[in-house]
């Protein structure tokens, strides 16, 4: 329960915020939060001031960083305008979909690699980097996976899937997203790990089964364990990044073929439980544990935020930098994707749409592929992050 006196003074600080920016009282009733209000004070003062105009990518690689975002490819190869903007920004590109289970596999007994060929070439042809996401994931199964996986084939299918994409791509990949999502602190084992087919039927040496299969069959790419909800000062949090960093322990006891964590960063614009302390605490932890660093999948929802664009922007472009800033302090930290580019095409559309009907902006560019404050916010990030 938020203290009285506290969320008393945060409503004094909101109405002056709205008064400031003409935000009427109905909003402030309405949004019935208090937790950005504080931040968004702040926003309104801060300079997000960049001297000129260098693509993030060149801003990064400048500190040893890559930065690069997530494409689909049936927009990458119809839209000319965002393929060059990809281009022009990014270093490295990451299947929205494309390599996932779902899109990989029509059938129990085929492969499609298509539309992931597509994107590789893309990707080598702009002379970017590309990530493999993912090989072991809870969703975005095939219709057919709960039909035909049972305990007598699991492990056949298993071993067969992550070989033979790991294969197909070997050497054209940065690092693998191998396993993703592998905790959740609510399934209430004593390890942490989530409740997920693969751990019914092969126990919980799956994960190191499918390092093992994924690095034999490319030894060039990074290995990685991707991991979501872990940014924030929350019990929710908190329960999160315990059971990954045990995990991540216990891999490596074990000699599992892991060399990298990606840490998702799926930011919530409206959320002021950030400790810079911990999260610094946290990424030092997980490096000292010999692992490099990612962040994989990085953007800002804006769900809960007034609708005001420009009051909107501010509120997402802090986020972004206060994130980055403690992030890159990290020198374990080699790379930061955003889950797209442009406002145009984000997950967050469907999954986070906001409650008043507009269009939402988590991305660096706006839907008109112009660079917003969440941009220039990712720049003063990189010019300042230390150099690897
Ligand atoms: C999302 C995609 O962006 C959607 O288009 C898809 O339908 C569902 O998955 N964490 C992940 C990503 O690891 O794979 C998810 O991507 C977003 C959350």
């Amino acid at each position: 329960m938020p203290n009285k006196r506290l969320v008393t003074r945060r409503q004094a600080l909101w109405l002056s915020l709205a008064g400031l920016t003409g935000i009427g009282a109905i909003a402030i009733a309405k949004a019935g939060y208090q937790s950005y209000q504080i931040r968004s004070l702040d926003n309104l003062k801060r300079n997000f001031k960049v001297i000129k105009y260098t693509p993030l990518k060149k801003r990064a690689a400048a500190k040893g960083l890559i930065y690069g975002a997530a494409a689909v490819k049936d927009v990458l190869s119809s839209d000319t305008a965002f393929a060059n903007r990809f281009a022009q920004e990014c270093g490295i590109l990451v299947p929205n979909g494309e390599l996932k289970w779902s899109a990989l596999r029509p059938t129990p007994n085929r492969f499609d690699f298509t539309s992931g060929d597509w994107l590789v070439k893309f990707a080598r042809t702009h002379g970017m980097l590309f990530r493999g996401h993912t090989l072991v994931w809870h969703e975005s199964l095939p219709r057919w996976f709960k039909e035909v996986i049972n305990r007598q084939n699991a492990e056949k299918f298993f071993v067969e899937h992550i070989a033979t994409v790991t294969k197909h791509y070997a050497g054209q990949i940065h690092s693998w997203d191998v396993v993703n999502e592998a905790i959740e602190p609510k399934h209430k084992r004593s390890d942490g790990l989530r409740n997920t087919p693969w751990l019914k039927f092969l126990g919980l040496d799956y994960i190191e089964l499918a390092f093992r299969v994924a690095a034999q069959a490319d030894p060039k790419a990074l290995m990685v364990y991707n991991e979501t909800g872990l940014e924030y000062d929350t019990p929710r949090d908190e329960a999160r990044r315990t059971a990954v960093l045990k995990l991540l322990e216990r891999l490596k006891s074990r000699g599992t073929p892991l060399h990298a964590f990606g840490i998702q960063s799926h930011l919530l614009g409206s959320e002021t439980n950030f400790n810079p302390k911990k999260l610094r605490k946290f990424l030092a932890d997980v490096a000292s544990l010999d692992l490099k660093i990612l962040v994989t999948e990085l953007d800002v929802t804006d769900k809960d935020l007034p609708k005001d664009p420009k009051i909107r922007d501010r509120i997402v472009a802090s986020a972004y930098e206060d994130y980055l800033s403690v992030v890159l302090d990290e020198k374990a930290v080699i790379a930061v994707l955003t889950w797209g580019l442009s406002d145009r095409d984000t997950w967050l559309s469907q999954y986070a749409p906001r409650r008043d009907g507009a269009p939402v902006r988590p991305l660096p560019f706006d839907s008109n592929l112009q660079p917003k404050l969440a941009w220039n916010a990712m720049a003063r990030a990189f010019d300042k992050a230390p150099k690897r």
